[in-house]
């Protein structure tokens, strides 16, 4: 049984493409990300075995990246919506600009650069703002600390929470996502067919289905789209 559509509210599932106008890169765009290093090098728990020292790098560079970033007019335009919905961000991004652009309810699936985590006991987390974790970073315990990353082969965090918010939405709103990694991918499935269902991104391998697609940038389009459902 789903939960009952409520129209008051908007989720909004991003990936790093609403980052991208504020100088992040994406991962699979020409010059992005996974262009420059191997997945399996830097992002899984084989890598960190390997070699930590290479996955720190890779992590402390992101942070001192997304830390130096400013949110952008998307990022803005999306907190403006709580005045008048509930609103939930639901990212796959593991910066923070939703939460600097001002958004209150942002849940991230696959973890977050300013915190660390213990290898050890993976509820210990630790604030790290901008500061590097390095290999002798220890948590209370004793053990290495790690970054507080969805790692590949890795579970998502908070999915079952999330598959909720997008089923109960009136309004599901997508930006700057490949659709490329799953699960979190598979939460547009979730959203009832009576919700109204939009894509923003300038390239799309397939439109998903029953979504409307908004071909442009972020930055281009959802203060648009804010504006129009803030004036509904
Ligand atoms: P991708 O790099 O796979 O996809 C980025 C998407 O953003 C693409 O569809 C681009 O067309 C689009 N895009 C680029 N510039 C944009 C702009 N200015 N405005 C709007 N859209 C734009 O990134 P994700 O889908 O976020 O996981 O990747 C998903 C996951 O794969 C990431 O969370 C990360 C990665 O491996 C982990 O590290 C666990």
């Amino acid at each position: 049984m789903s939960d009952p559509i409520d129209h008051n509210k908007v989720v909004v599932l991003t990936g790093a493409g609403i980052s991208a106008e504020s100088g992040l890169p994406t991962f699979r765009d020409m010059g992005g990300l996974w262009e420059q290093y191997e997945i399996t090098e830097v992002a899984s728990p084989q890598a960190w075995e390997a070699n930590p020292q290479l996955v720190l790098d890779f992590y402390n560079e992101r942070r001192t990246k997304a830390v130096a970033a400013l949110p952008n007019a998307a990022h803005q335009a999306l907190a403006e919506l709580e005045s008048r919905y509930e609103v939930v961000v639901i990212t796959q991004n593991v910066d923070d600009l939703h939460e600097r652009g001002g958004s209150t309810n942002v849940i991230h699936v696959h973890g977050e650069l300013v915190k660390a985590r213990s290898t050890a006991d993976a509820s210990l987390l630790y604030e790290m703002g901008g500061k590097e974790i390095q290999l002798g970073d220890l948590c209370e315990q004793g053990a290495q600390l790690r970054p507080h990353i969805v790692w590949f082969g890795e579970a998502i965090h908070n999915f079952d929470v999330a598959a909720r918010h997008v089923s109960s939405a009136g309004k599901v709103l997508v930006v700057g996502t490949s659709l490329s990694v799953y699960p979190a991918a598979g939460l547009l499935t979730k959203a009832q067919a009576s919700a109204e269902k939009l894509i923003v991104s300038p390239d799309l391998e397939s439109e998903p289905v029953a979504f409307h697609w908004i071909k442009g940038t972020a930055v281009e389009h959802v203060p648009q789209i804010v504006n129009r459902w803030l004036e509904e």
